[in-house]
């Protein structure tokens, strides 16, 4: 279990209260506007979020890690070049739907946190769409199974994610109910779902 701010010792409670927390600050990066003010597609947007995310639950928010992760017989960007492999990936263009689910496949394999990757990353993601295309994810629009395998795939080839994110795209960028259940599969993605972001 991780060492946490709040000195919670349960697993089960932690989790809870992690996705309380950090679903209450997801959706105040969007109304708040400090999303918007983020320049999409940088390493420092992606720790900004994290950051924000998780920065009263746990001490490596925002940061880099230093150790070694893998899932899924995967192992991630190794710790030793995670700073390169940051920079090559932020070089990366963004300017059609293509590109940047290209971008995003890579930014999950460098994997830059301890924990919380996959959560922040895809709001990241979200961010580069809503402000170079227009577009938003609706994440409820894609199933679990098909999004975790269409992402294990992924460093293999990107076809199915591609196609996943494509048909899950929407215009609607100030639909509150559509972020709100967004953000609930996204969470669900991962295992959380004692709340329902709407209700917080
Ligand atoms: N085997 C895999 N290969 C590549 N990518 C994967 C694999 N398994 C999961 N992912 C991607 O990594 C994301 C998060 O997975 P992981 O559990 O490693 O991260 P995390 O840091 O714990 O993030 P979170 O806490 O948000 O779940 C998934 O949502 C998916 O996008
Ligand atoms: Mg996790």
């Amino acid at each position: 279990m991780l060492q946490n701010k709040l000195g919670i010792t349960n697993p089960v409670q932690l989790a809870a209260e992690e996705e309380r927390v950090t679903k209450i600050a997801a959706l105040a990066l969007y109304r708040n506007g400090a999303l918007g003010a983020l320049a999409p597609g940088t390493f420092s947007a992606l720790a900004a979020i994290h950051a924000a995310l998780f920065g009263d639950l746990y001490e490596f928010a925002g940061k880099v890690r230093d150790v070694n992760l893998a899932k899924g017989g995967f192992r991630f960007a190794s710790a030793l070049y995670l700073g390169s492999a940051i920079k090559a990936v932020e070089c990366m263009p963004q300017s059609n739907l293509e590109q940047i689910v290209e971008k995003y496949v890579e930014m999950n394999i460098v994997h830059p946190f301890r924990e919380g990757n996959g959560r922040a990353t895809r709001i990241w993601l979200d961010h580069i769409l809503r402000t170079e295309l227009a577009k938003t994810v609706d994440w409820s629009l894609i199933d679990r199974e098909d999004y975790l395998l269409a992402m294990e795939r992924s460093p293999v080839r990107n076809t199915e994610i591609k196609a996943l994110i494509r048909g899950a795209l929407s215009d609607s960028l100030d639909d509150t109910t559509l972020l709100a259940r967004g953000i609930d599969a996204s969470y669900a993605y991962e295992g959380y779902a004692a709340y329902r972001a709407e209700e917080l």
